[in-house]
């Protein structure tokens, strides 16, 4: 885009185009071998994926075993040696058998049976249940698919059921029974957890028995999800503090349990099957639960595919089919559960910023082009139709829910900033799309809406906004005494607010509701009880983009940051970022919680977009900013990569008491701005690529996501390797 990003007088603008020193090699490596920071990388080690689709348990949770177990431990090696489960009489107790994968993991665990002998009639039985905590790992799983069934549908009651034969053979944990509706399996399971113990049901007589012995030779699971092996990493981060580089990776792993095929017998049960999605790649809300691709999560969940593996196709096919189904009134369903049908409010406008978001990083202007009668429908009759009716804001009067199912209504501050960001997203992309008069539209209605919402929303007694509805049983318009996370966050994002304002609402907003595993999503319990302990860290993750792009608010971020993903990242079962997070940090939903939702991946676009500053400004990067955030915190370093369809960028910074050094790698053929931190110095000097360059006074990147606040000088590039530095 050919637009200027600098605002101010002629004066203070500093525009340096820089042309590269043209070399017939790689400039990639050129920018590698010329960095210091960039010596030895080993982000490997921080992988989460297992190496091959075929996965070994871990451990044997030898305080776990009862009864009869001999060898528990060849269930680890798959080296020949075997453990025999053994139960002869009624008061033998049952054995039983728990084993760890180490991590949370999703796929079809197969059993290579040794043997086994019959008792009385009939095979000995066992049962399996998952779970992904060891906490809600009873005798049932934690959560199983038939779980979500009607009881005629049920396979099962929340154990999988085999009849083990007298012969060596492998059984594969396929969704389906043995004999008719007898010795029945769910299948497909995320968990970290599995115990495995001899019994049967009675129901599932005369083909088991609950006696007998059982000789397994090995454990094994099928990888279902999105092998994120070091190979398929088209970007990375690594930095200073060990605890953000591994949440990252962390993170990654998350989104990428639920990167899977959509098949009608693993996808929610309650009417999602559909044609139009069966075969494809989806990117899942969550690895164990609930299989079903929905919008809001993609918010999050697809950046975090766009910079890890730059895969797209898994976010592609889901707005497209959602698309198809957009309803008359402009309005798109979430996700294809209750065949289309389930009543969320949000989920449209994250359609609009999902879309504009899969444009910037793939470049798929083709998309666009075909979907954009769509977002125009969208915005314009399912939100804009009622603005004029309403003052113009948007008034929500239905029984429609959100993102955590809050029926809401009223004047709400998150629905308001999110159609305003919403907009403001479409905007860009009627400008490139060349529709002058919807970029018009769209850009002063959003304006209109920041303002208008500020107004009648801004709580001045605290310094934020209200959430913006009524308390329960008060009349339609007042307003309740009780602010959210979700609103406060994207106003800031929508830019409701100017820095001066979002510092008072976040200072306010963190003091209020911080807790040792995140900040809370609502202030108080006035809607329901129990929501100031509650914490999602995908809502979270718009809370800390406004901490990060406004000025001085860095260490906060830094801050809730480690709370929010060290919690985590500490709790049973680790590695994985849970759906929600409840009272004493708690899973929110007791066993039903999904321990690994890609909407709480957050992390990863926090460190490549904000704190390596990579983000793309045109369509497939064509044009880029890099603008790191390089204040608060303590980091010292931080480097890493986003692949683009061009080729990779790069970035690497380092910071000493007076000096910065930036190293920058982009893909040629491209351009866009650098941000030059000022470190706070009054007479800092900046060099780029060994040539001084003027100091200047404050140059803001007004249109920059990146609130501008002093802290950089904006330079403008061409694409190639350059070496920024600033010192005194
Ligand atoms: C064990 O029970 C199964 C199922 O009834 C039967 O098919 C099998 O022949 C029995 N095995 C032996 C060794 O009796
Ligand atoms: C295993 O045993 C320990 C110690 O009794 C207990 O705390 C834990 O909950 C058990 N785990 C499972 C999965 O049963
Ligand atoms: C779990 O199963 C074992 C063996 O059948 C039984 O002794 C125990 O009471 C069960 N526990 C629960 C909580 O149902
Ligand atoms: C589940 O349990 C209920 C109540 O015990 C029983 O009626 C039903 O048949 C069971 N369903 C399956 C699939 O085992
Ligand atoms: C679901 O069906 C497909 C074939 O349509 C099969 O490949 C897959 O293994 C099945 N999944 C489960 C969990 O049984
Ligand atoms: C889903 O809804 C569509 C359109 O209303 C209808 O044609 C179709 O029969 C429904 N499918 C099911 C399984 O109910
Ligand atoms: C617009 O208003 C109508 C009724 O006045 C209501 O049914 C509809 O849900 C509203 N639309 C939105 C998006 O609020
Ligand atoms: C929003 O709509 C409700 C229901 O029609 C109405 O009671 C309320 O006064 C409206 N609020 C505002 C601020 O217009
Ligand atoms: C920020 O906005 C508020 C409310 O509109 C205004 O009072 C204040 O002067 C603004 N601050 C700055 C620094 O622009
Ligand atoms: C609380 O407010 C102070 C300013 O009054 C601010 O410095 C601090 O960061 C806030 N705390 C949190 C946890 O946000
Ligand atoms: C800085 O590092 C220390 C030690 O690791 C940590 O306790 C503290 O929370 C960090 N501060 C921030 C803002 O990240
Ligand atoms: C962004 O850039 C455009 C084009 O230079 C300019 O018209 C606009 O005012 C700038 N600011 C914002 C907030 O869009």
């Amino acid at each position: 885009m050919m637009v200027s990003f600098f605002k101010g007088v002629a004066a203070a603008i500093i525009a340096v185009s820089i042309s590269c020193h043209a070399a017939a090699v790689n400039k990639q490596n050129i920018a590698l071998e010329t960095s210091p920071m960039l010596e030895s990388i080993d982000w490997h080690k921080y992988v989460r994926s297992p190496a091959t689709p075929i996965v070994k348990p871990q451990a044997v949770l030898s305080a776990n075993i009862t009864g009869d177990v001999a060898g528990p431990n060849g269930l680890l090696d798959g080296s020949g040696s075997s453990t025999v489960l053994s139960r002869k009489r009624t008061d033998d107790k049952v054995p039983s058998v728990v084993i760890d994968f180490g991590q949370n993991v999703v796929g079809m665990v197969s059993i290579d049976f040794a043997g086994s002998t019959n008792s009385s009639e009939g095979y000995p039985g066992l049962k399996l249940a998952f779970s992904e905590t060891q906490q809600f790992l009873t005798n049932n799983s934690d959560f199983t698919r038939s779980d979500n069934m009607p009881a005629d549908d049920k396979l099962t009651n929340g154990t999988d059921q085999i009849a083990v034969a007298n012969a060596p053979y492998t059984w594969k944990n396929k969704a389906g029974c043995q004999h008719d509706r007898k010795v029945c399996s769910d299948g497909l399971h995320g968990f970290r957890y599995m115990r495995i113990w001899l019994d049967a049901l009675e129901s599932d007589a005369p083909y088991t028995q609950s006696y007998g012995s059982v000789s397994i030779s090995n454990i094994e699971l099928e990888w279902s999800g999105y092998l994120g092996t070091p190979d398929t990493f088209t970007g990375w981060f690594e930095c200073s503090d060990e605890d953000l580089t591994q949440w990252w990776f962390d993170g990654v792993y998350t989104a990428d349990m639920g990167t899977d095929t959509f098949l009608a017998n693993e996808t929610d049960p309650r009417d999602s099957a559909t044609p139009t999605l069966e075969g494809k790649e989806v990117l899942f809300d969550g690895a164990k639960r609930d299989r079903d691709p929905y919008l809001g999560d993609l918010g999050v969940a697809a950046l975090t595919s766009y910079l890890s593996h730059d895969n797209a196709e898994s976010v592609r096919n889901i707005l497209a089919d959602l698309a198809e189904h957009q309803r008359d009134d402009g309005w798109i369903p979430p996700a294809s559960i209750n065949n289309y049908t389930l009543n969320l409010y949000d989920y449209p406008m994250w359609w609009v910023v999902c879309t504009v978001d899969m444009v910037m990083y793939t470049g798929d202007t083709g998309f666009a082009i075909k979907y954009y009668s769509v977002m125009q429908k969208v915005l314009d009759n399912y939100y804009g139709h009622n603005l004029t009716t309403t003052g113009g804001l948007l008034n929500k009067t239905n029984g429609y829910g959100d993102y955590a199912f809050l029926p809401r209504s009223g004047v709400i501050t998150y629905y308001n900033a999110l159609y305003a960001h919403a907009l403001k997203s479409a905007a860009k992309l009627a400008d490139l799309l060349g529709h002058g008069n919807d970029h018009n539209t769209w850009t002063s209605r959003a304006m209109d809406i920041n303002q208008k919402l500020l107004v009648r929303n801004w709580d001045a007694s605290v310094g934020a906004f209200y959430d913006g509805g009524p308390c329960p049983n008060e009349p339609g318009d007042s307003i309740c005494d009780v602010h959210a996370q979700d609103g406060n966050g994207l106003a800031v994002i929508a830019g409701t607010v100017n820095c001066s304002l979002a510092t008072t609402l976040l200072d306010y907003y963190g003091n209020a509701t911080a807790l040792p595993y995140g900040n809370a999503f609502y202030d108080s319990d006035s809607l329901e009880d129990g929501f100031s302990q509650r914490v999602y860290a995908f809502i979270s993750y718009f809370e800390l983009v406004a901490r990060f792009t406004t000025p001085g608010a860095e260490t906060s971020a830094y801050e809730e940051i480690r709370r929010l993903f060290g919690w985590m990242s500490t709790h049973d079962p680790e590695v994985t970022f849970w759906e929600g997070i409840g009272p004493n940090g708690s899973p929110y939903e007791d066993g039903f919680t999904s321990m690994a939702h890609g909407w709480s991946t957050g992390i990863v676009p926090l460190m490549s977009n904000y704190v390596l500053g990579i983000k793309p400004t045109g369509p497939g990067f064509e044009t880029w900013e890099i603008c790191p955030i390089v204040d608060g915190g303590n980091l010292t370093w931080a480097r890493g990569q986003v692949g683009t369809p061009q080729g990779p960028v790069q970035v690497s910074w380092s910071k000493k008491d007076h000096t910065f050094d930036l190293y920058i790698n982009t893909p040629k053929g491209t351009s866009g701005v650098i941000c030059v931190p000022k470190m706070g110095l009054e007479d800092s000097q900046t060099f780029v690529d060994g040539e001084r360059i003027k100091d200047t006074e404050t140059v803001g990147i007004e249109n920059s996501s990146a609130a501008s606040g002093g802290r950089y000088q904006v330079i403008k590039a061409e694409g190639g390797s350059h070496h920024i530095s600033v010192g005194i």
